[in-house]
């Protein structure tokens, strides 16, 4: 059975991946994560590591196992990496590398090349103004590269040594030429999910928003109305990760692609919770810091690449998203 490793296995992704890989059964999968591992993912997964993944030793004990496949979703998101920056680089920069190594050493070892996924972030991307992010559009992968957090540092520079890594690292030794990593990566806007709610992000007045609402809670959102960014339901985003470590090699012009679902203003958010949470009650609060980091990325992507070369397309717009997942979903959790 193929071997599949998961980092941050406790994280949003890693709970919604981890319920859809499981459900496909046809693997062995390596959980890791820093915490010990949440009751209901228990069933779910063969082997638990706990954890640092920029630890060697961990990843030693990682390397025994024959992995072909890793979703590496271990990282400090925004938020959390503005307050610390440097524990922020150590994880989020140092950690991949470490993988990466060890995903070139185990496909040298097996002879089957370990395809990788990595999630990048609209947090690459930073906007010189506002007049130029609410007039640019759609943004592709190759424009406005120049982050403004740790965080979309961290990201952006992942993304290009995962193509290093793979296709010309030790160019110059007997290594060359040979396939034994396939790195690839998405660029995510905010994930929304229903069964959890994230840590540590700059895009979490969305999920914030909703899951208050549910709870019958007031909601004090820390950007401006106005705010425009990205955002995906979750299960479009596991979709995303699975259907591009699916595509054939062959079909991929690029290692890195952005992908898109819809783009409202908080505003627009704070409306379709209102509308199904009559009462809801919604204000706003900026926070200057996390205010310029929203401003920093872009209001939307364009994701033609992707859609072209492994045929990405989004199940949910915002009104699916809202009455056919998160709404349904999240009254469930709530009324438990
Ligand atoms: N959701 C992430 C964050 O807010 C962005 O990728 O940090």
């Amino acid at each position: 059975m193929r071997i599949t490793l998961v980092t941050g296995a406790n994280g949003e992704i890693g709970h919604s991946l981890l319920e859809t890989l499981a459900s496909k059964g046809n693997r062995t999968i390596i959980a890791l994560d820093l915490a010990p591992l949440a009751d209901d993912l228990k069933s779910l997964v063969s082997v638990f590591l706990q954890g640092d993944v920029s630890d060697p030793v961990m990843v030693a004990e990682i390397e025994k196992y024959d992995v072909v496949e890793i979703y590496h979703l271990a990282a400090l998101l925004s938020t959390s990496s503005e307050k610390n920056p440097a524990l922020a680089h150590h994880v989020n920069v140092n950690g991949t590398m470490g993988l990466l190594l060890m995903a070139r050493r185990i496909g040298t070892r097996t002879g089957v090349p370990v395809t990788f996924l990595f999630p990048s972030t609209i947090a690459v991307y930073g906007m010189p103004s506002l007049d130029v992010k609410n007039s640019s559009g759609a943004v592709t992968e190759f424009e406005y590269l120049q982050p403004s957090t740790m965080y979309g540092i961290n990201k952006v520079y992942c993304e290009q040594l995962g193509g290093y890594m793979s296709d010309r690292f030790g160019q110059l030794s007997d290594e060359a030429g040979k396939k034994v990593l396939d790195f690839r990566a998405l660029r995510f806007p905010g994930l929304i999910s229903a069964t959890t709610v994230p840590t540590g992000g700059t895009s979490d007045y969305a999920p914030e928003m909703i899951h208050a609402a549910a709870q019958g809670k007031p909601y004090a959102c820390f950007v401006r109305p106005d705010a425009r960014i990205p955002f995906m339901a979750m299960p479009d985003g596991v979709k995303a990760l699975l259907d591009l470590a699916a595509a054939p090699a062959d079909r991929l012009t690029q290692r890195v692609y952005n992908i898109g679902a819809f783009s409202p203003s908080a505003e627009e958010i704070a409306s379709k919770v209102q509308d199904a949470f009559p009462g809801a009650e919604i204000t706003y609060a900026p926070h200057p810091k996390r205010q310029a980091i929203i401003d920093s990325w872009c209001a939307d992507v364009d994701d033609s690449a992707a859609r072209r070369d492994w045929g990405w397309s989004p199940d949910y717009d915002m009104q699916r998203a809202f009455e056919e997942y998160l709404i349904p979903t999240i009254s469930g959790v709530y009324a438990l």
